[in-house]
């Protein structure tokens, strides 16, 4: 275990104070997550942009801690499909708590057989109960930011999202974003 501590959260940047790991994925680090592979290629050979960074708190992932951390994803589409997360399901199954920070998106839950959305805004709380794998989607034009905190010893399993999907896919619509079953192809 580590000392009570606190961790200032910086606004400006989405960034921890102290800070543990910050990790950043760019599109090239997407493969196979956008229906539109072409469109996905393109992006990824032109200026292969950064999708979304996570900045995590000094807490380890251990057993009986609470670790948290910052996702900012950035505003932006690939044939139509908002910029999202890769998104994973915890081997260990426990639950999470999602708090919106700024920004507007989506929390993306599927169990394998039902999918579910949640819309996030700044003060939104999501929960994702165990056995539930999650994705957060971009769907406004500034970034979106929350926080996430997940017990220690849940794990990360991406390989389940790349064989099971998420159930739907989440596309740019006229008004509101569009939920469209996951294996149809990009308008
Ligand atoms: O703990 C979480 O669920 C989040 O902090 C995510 O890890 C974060 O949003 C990045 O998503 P992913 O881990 O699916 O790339
Ligand atoms: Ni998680």
């Amino acid at each position: 275990p580590i000392d009570p501590m606190s961790v200032t959260f910086r606004s400006a940047t989405g960034g921890m104070s102290p800070s543990g790991p910050v990790l950043s994925r760019r599109m090239s680090d997407l493969e196979g997550l956008f229906a539109d592979t072409a469109a996905w290629q393109e992006a990824r050979d032109g200026a292969d942009p950064v999708v979304y960074e996570v900045a995590s708190s000094p807490v380890p992932e251990a057993p009986g801690e609470l670790p948290q951390s910052i996702t900012t994803i950035h505003p932006g589409a690939v044939g139509g499909e908002f910029h999202m997360t890769k998104g994973h399901q915890h081997p260990n199954p426990q639950g999470e708590i999602y708090f919106g920070l700024s920004g507007t998106g989506g929390l993306l839950l599927f169990d394998g057989t039902t999918p579910k959305w949640i819309p996030m805004s700044p003060g939104v709380i999501g929960y994702i109960p165990p056995g539930w794998a999650h994705r957060s989607v971009n769907t406004g034009d500034e970034p979106y930011r929350f926080l996430a905190v997940y017990p220690g010893d849940a794990g990360h399993d991406y390989g389940w999202v790349l064989e099971h999907g998420m159930g739907w896919r989440v596309r740019r619509g006229a008004g509101e974003p569009q939920l469209v079953p996951f294996q149809s192809e990009p308008v």
